[in-house]
């Protein structure tokens, strides 16, 4: 009796921006390739496809990742967030509408991700999760000032080609302020965001 042929593909099930999908995907697949060419969420970019870049970077129960990295499979009743998902109606996140607002991007390819990633910041630093720019990573010390230096590391990951980090800075700034209830106008950032380079 010939041996069995190994199963190649699998059903798995996901729920992306809140709605549940069932799908038959090559075990290859990757999940940013499950959104885009089989779920038409064409939000999260394909860059790099190498977890370089950050322009394919969802949120997965709450946690970011880069999707180029991730097998669709292992997304297997798991809750997922694209960009597409960000936004409540026609509401803008107040994180989207300081993007908006400080011109956070030029061509916009790596805003989704930037995006998505800056939600996460703003959690994980809620969290008191520290960064490699945290001078005291004691629990007791508490969450450090969220800093442009703290921005500029905690999104590190996210790349832009535009070199619209001085903006993205200021964005993601305004946007904790906005959290934490002092809608303000990011300028705790502009003096110190001076170079392009130091955020990439
Ligand atoms: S496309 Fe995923 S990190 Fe660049
Ligand atoms: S806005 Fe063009 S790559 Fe970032």
């Amino acid at each position: 009796m010939a041996p069995a042929t190994p199963a190649t593909a699998s059903a798995i099930t996901l729920t992306v921006n809140g709605e549940k999908h069932t799908l038959t995907v090559d075990h290859r697949t990757t999940l940013l390739d499950a959104l885009r060419e089989r779920l038409d969420l064409t939000g999260p970019k394909k860059g790099c496809d190498q977890g370089q870049c950050g322009a394919c970077t969802v949120l997965v129960d709450g946690r970011r990742i880069v999707s180029c990295l991730e097998l669709a499979v292992a997304t297997e009743g798991r809750a997922v967030t694209t960009i597409e998902g960000v936004a409540d109606g026609d509401a803008l996140h107040p994180v989207q509408q300081a993007f908006l607002d400080l011109d956070g991007f030029q061509c916009g390819y790596c805003t989704p991700g930037q995006i998505c990633s800056a939600l996460a910041v703003l959690d994980e630093h809620a969290a008191g999760w520290p960064s490699a720019a945290t001078p005291d990573v004691r629990p007791e010390a508490g969450p450090p000032p969220l800093t442009p230096e703290e921005i500029r590391e905690r999104m590190s990951g996210n790349l832009c080609r535009c070199g619209a980090y001085v903006s993205i800075v200021q964005a993601v700034a305004r946007a904790a302020e906005h959290r934490a209830g002092h809608p303000g106008h990011g300028a705790e950032a502009t003096t110190e965001s001076t170079t392009k380079e130091s955020a990439a």
